[in-house]
């Protein structure tokens, strides 16, 4: 077992400095500064329209949220969103090229997205908060990206990234990590609403608490962890109770939206690698049974 470890730890260390050889050669300045810094945000590239459309749609305004300690989720079946993310020219570039480049594989979606919304009681930063916010690492080969809905600033609940962490031969996948180790600038993530956030989450982040923050997470693997193989459709009863909880119109209005949406699905033409959505029924039922 201790051998298997060693060689692991030995492999991992290899496709590491093979990452860090080949951005060398990378030409492309997103996916350079991507591979280098480990983050990379593209601004204002979602149409104004359809961010509006999503807010509406779900009632996401600040005042319908109550502060808590934990975040919530709605995820999202709607099709006008979903077909315009997929069909993002741009953002369907530094994926894949991120993919190509540092796994030779094609970016899997790894979860149905969802609306993460994080409305924080400050006040009280003793309190255990069910929202992650302890330096860590993702699963393995896991890559995010966050659509903000409103702009994200220095006020903002957000995203702390440690720069170039995801190069470190040193740091695992799904872990706890003791900054004070390491010598990086830790970079917090602030963008417009309408941009787009990509994140190398095989580096160290966290989320750091602040005001009201609404975004849209889509997380990719190379296949791996996919959410039918690391949780039960039951877990999507506990995004439920979390939106039931704190969303202050009753959440009825979005059991019914989600339904709708799910009555719907196979309208959605899918790209091969999203293929996760259509496999999702149970857990989106779930959602909307316990709503
Ligand atoms: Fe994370």
């Amino acid at each position: 077992m201790v051998i298997l470890d060693f060689i692991r730890g030995e492999l991992k260390k290899i496709s590491k400095r093979r990452i860090i050889t080949r951005k060398k050669i990378i030409k492309d300045s997103k996916i350079f500064d991507l591979l280098n810094d480990g983050f990379y945000i593209s601004e204002s590239i979602i149409d104004v329209n359809i961010i509006n459309h999503l807010i509406k749609k779900y009632n996401l305004y600040e005042k319908n949220f109550k502060k808590s300690y934990t975040n919530i989720h709605i995820p999202v079946i709607d099709k006008k969103f979903l077909n315009y993310i997929q069909s993002h020219e741009k953002i369907n570039f530094i994926i894949n090229t991120f993919y190509s480049n540092v796994y030779k594989k094609a970016p899997i979606l790894q979860t149905p997205p969802s609306i993460v919304i994080t409305n924080p009681v400050i006040e009280n930063s003793n309190k255990d908060y069910k929202i992650p916010s302890k330096w860590h690492t993702d699963y393995k080969n896991e890559f995010t990206f966050h659509v903000p809905l409103i702009d994200i600033n220095t006020e903002s609940t957000k995203t702390l990234y440690l720069k170039n962490s995801q190069n470190n031969i040193n740091i695992n996948f799904q872990s706890l990590i003791n900054i004070e180790n390491y010598d990086y600038k830790v970079v917090p993530l602030i963008a417009k609403e309408g941009s787009v956030i990509f994140i190398d989450v095989s580096g160290a982040h966290r989320a750091e608490l602040g005001k009201f923050r609404i975004m849209v997470q889509f997380k990719f693997t190379t296949g791996n962890d996919l959410i039918t193989k690391i949780a039960k459709p039951k877990f999507y009863s506990l995004l439920s109770k979390n939106l039931k909880e704190n969303f202050i119109p009753d959440s009825k209005i979005i059991k019914k939206i989600t339904e709708n949406d799910l009555n719907q699905i196979q309208e959605l033409k899918l790209n091969k690698n999203w293929f996760i959505i259509s496999q999702s029924s149970e857990y989106y039922n779930q959602y909307i049974n316990n709503l």
